[in-house]
């Protein structure tokens, strides 16, 4: 999707769709759109929230507001939802991911700058599944105390999400794209799913492909995260996958995520839970949700503005002046909000006079 430019400057402003989320949610999102704000990115944010609701015939849903701003603005940045264990509604985020079908989950990992881990040079996206799967939802009692849940997979699921990985590798500079499977236990249902990537594969000659059992991803991964580069994957998999991965550069507090739909409909997210713990007390580390908005805004084609606000992230990051205690340092999430803005060499003066109340602002 294209964001025009207006004749004479300036950018057409554009609306999407801000589900906060709970727990620290607000405190992150609102830190985002004082950055977005100090940044001057054109975006006009629509607040929606997102909790459990039962429709006409006893099923869950989403609010009908959330519904309706979404199918207008098609693009959502969303906090953390909470999602009760084994009892209850059934977990927001996968209702969104299914209500709008956004069938590609993608979430990129880079080593930062600055921020100490095990490696330093890791640079890989995965791309999971997101619709089916071991998500399928599909359960039931046989008898009592025997349960089965069904592994769905379709050939037209697969067949999409090795597309888009293949497209996903082109447009972005990528080398290479591995297939992660069990089709040597799950001969069926894996096997479709790799089946489909070698056949798309087949139109992508300018990308390397290989096809890798999940375990010995994971084996090879925490030896050299180096040597991957694009990831595919059934839904499970890249749930747990995407997590070892996080984990290489810091943690979900700083992996951004996206979740991706047909004709331009994603919803961009952080990945980390609601940290009740800290919620309201201005603890929170907003920058993988920051840095999730980024992905949105290289989505809507805004890449200046994209660009200039990853920099001054990962800038402020480098610094270690201010930064939240997971990542090492004990500022407020007021305080890294304030300093990514003033970091964003775009400012807007006086969202960036407003934003200077902390002791800690630099001088600028
Ligand atoms: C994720 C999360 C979700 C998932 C939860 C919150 C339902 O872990 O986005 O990776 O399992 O997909
Ligand atoms: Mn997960």
């Amino acid at each position: 999707m294209l964001s025009p430019a207006v004749p004479g400057g300036g950018w057409e402003m554009q609306t999407v769709t801000l589900i906060p989320g709970d727990g620290i949610g607000p405190e992150i999102s609102a830190a985002v759109m004082k950055i977005f704000e100090a940044a001057k990115a054109p975006i006009r944010w629509e607040e929606r929230n997102v909790t459990a609701i039962k429709g006409p015939g006893g099923r869950w849903m989403i609010p009908p507001d959330a519904k309706e701003s979404m199918d207008r603005s098609k693009i959502g940045l969303k906090g953390p939802l909470k999602t009760p264990i084994a009892a209850g509604h059934p977990s927001m985020n996968l209702l969104l991911r299914k209500t709008f079908d956004l069938y590609a989950n993608v979430r990129p990992c880079v080593s930062i700058e600055g921020y100490k881990t095990p490696y330093t040079d890791v640079n890989l996206v995965t791309i999971r599944e997101n619709t089916e799967g071991e998500y399928s939802g599909i359960e039931h009692v046989i008898v009592d105390g025997v349960v089965q849940s069904i592994k769905l997979i379709t050939e037209e699921a697969s067949r999409r999400i090795a597309e888009y990985a293949f497209e996903y590798a082109r447009n972005n500079q990528r080398t290479s794209v591995t297939a992660v499977h069990k089709a040597n236990i799950m001969r069926m249902s894996d096997g479709l799913f790799l089946r489909k990537c070698r056949e798309v594969a087949e139109n992508y000659k300018d990308i390397k492909f290989t096809e890798m059992y999940l375990d010995t991803v994971c084996l090879n991964m925490v030896q050299d995260p180096t040597q991957f580069d694009v990831l595919v994957m059934p839904n499970l998999y890249g749930d747990i996958l995407s997590d070892l991965c996080a984990g290489l550069i810091g943690g979900l507090g700083v992996t951004p995520s996206g979740n991706i739909g047909a004709n331009g409909v994603a919803i961009f997210e952080s990945v980390h839970g609601t940290a009740p713990d800290i919620a309201g007390m201005d603890l929170a580390n907003p920058t993988a949700l920051l840095l999730s908005a980024v992905m949105m805004l290289r989505h809507m084609g805004l890449h200046d503005h994209g660009n200039k606000i990853q920099v001054a992230c990962f800038d402020t990051i480098r610094d270690k002046k201010v930064l939240t205690k997971d990542l090492g340092g004990n500022s407020k999430c007021s305080s890294l909000q304030m300093r990514f803005a003033v970091a964003s060499r775009i400012w807007n003066e006086a969202a960036v006079t407003e934003l200077l109340w902390e002791p800690e602002s630099p001088p600028i």
